[in-house]
């Protein structure tokens, strides 16, 4: 889904970092999803899940005390993520890496950059359609009968190994991030001649941290939000733009198109 809106362009600074870099990496949050219509992390929930903080949803505590529920609105997600298709920030970024070496890690469980042409290097926060028990840890492949539309309550799969609840391969607060996934995107972004950070509020750590380790070890860091985030102040340059519209626009200077 392109953005409606014409693109701003590039300011001037920004645009001189990104014609010149030969290695881009790019630390995407649920922003870069957001002009899909998938709704961001942080901001109100629709339907029956209004009254949910998915902050309380995405533990494995909430799963073990109610693991209907956290099934049926993972059920709810993942439908949403289906229906989505990428945006012109994640087309820009497929782009990009035709003219120079783009890393993309996210913290996003859609797979949007994947639908986009992009590879990911790293999918910090895990993946919403990698499936497995909750108890031995075995990937699950059956086929599921997923719901259309909302249902409060679910029962997860059982797990033909132990008879675990399945659950989606997501990473949960309390839970560590992936090593080899954490350890590439942390090598991919020192080694960086400019990092952007698209779309992420920057509240959750360690993903929050690579961007500052990056720019205090000298690489130039360009935050692309329509909005102030506790990484602001940490940045070396900060774009108050769309990831559908800076996105497009940026890549366009690359190409030599303005
Ligand atoms: P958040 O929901 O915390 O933040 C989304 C950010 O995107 C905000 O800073 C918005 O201003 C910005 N934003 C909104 N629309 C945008 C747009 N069209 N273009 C660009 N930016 C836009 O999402 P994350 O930072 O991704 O973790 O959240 C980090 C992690 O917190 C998530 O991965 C999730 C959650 O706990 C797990 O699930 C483990």
């Amino acid at each position: 889904m392109a953005s409606p809106t014409r693109s701003p362009a590039a300011p001037t600074e920004i645009a001189d970092l990104a014609r010149s870099a030969r290695r881009v990496v790019v630390l995407t949050g649920a922003g870069m999803s957001a002009e899909s219509g998938l709704p961001t992390f942080r901001e109100a929930q629709q339907g029956l899940w209004a009254k949910y903080d998915p902050m309380t949803l995405a533990s494995p505590d909430a799963f073990r005390a109610e693991p209907d529920v956290v099934w049926a609105w993972y059920a709810w997600r993942r439908e949403m993520i289906q229906q989505a298709r990428p945006n012109a920030g994640h087309l820009a970024l497929a782009r990009w890496a035709e003219l120079a070496e783009v890393e993309i890690v996210t913290q996003n469980v859609d797979d949007l950059h994947e639908r986009a042409g992009s590879e990911v290097l790293a999918q910090l926060h895990g993946s919403i359609r990698a499936l497995r028990c909750f108890d031995c840890a075995r990937p699950y492949t059956d086929p599921i009968d997923w719901p259309t539309g909302q249902v409060e309550r679910l029962p997860p799969p059982r797990c033909p190994a132990c008879d675990g609840a399945i659950r989606p391969g997501i990473v949960w607060f309390d839970e560590p991030l992936p090593t080899h996934d954490l350890a590439r995107a942390e090598a991919a972004s020192l080694a960086a001649d400019l990092m952007l950070v698209v779309g992420t509020s920057g509240l959750v750590y360690p993903a929050a941290g690579l961007p500052v380790t990056a720019r205090y070890s000298g690489v130039p860091v360009v935050e692309i939000n329509p909005v102030e985030t506790s990484l602001s102040e940490h940045l070396t340059h900060r774009w108050r733009v769309t990831a559908a519209q800076g996105l497009p626009a940026l890549v366009d200077v690359v190409a030599g198109g303005s």
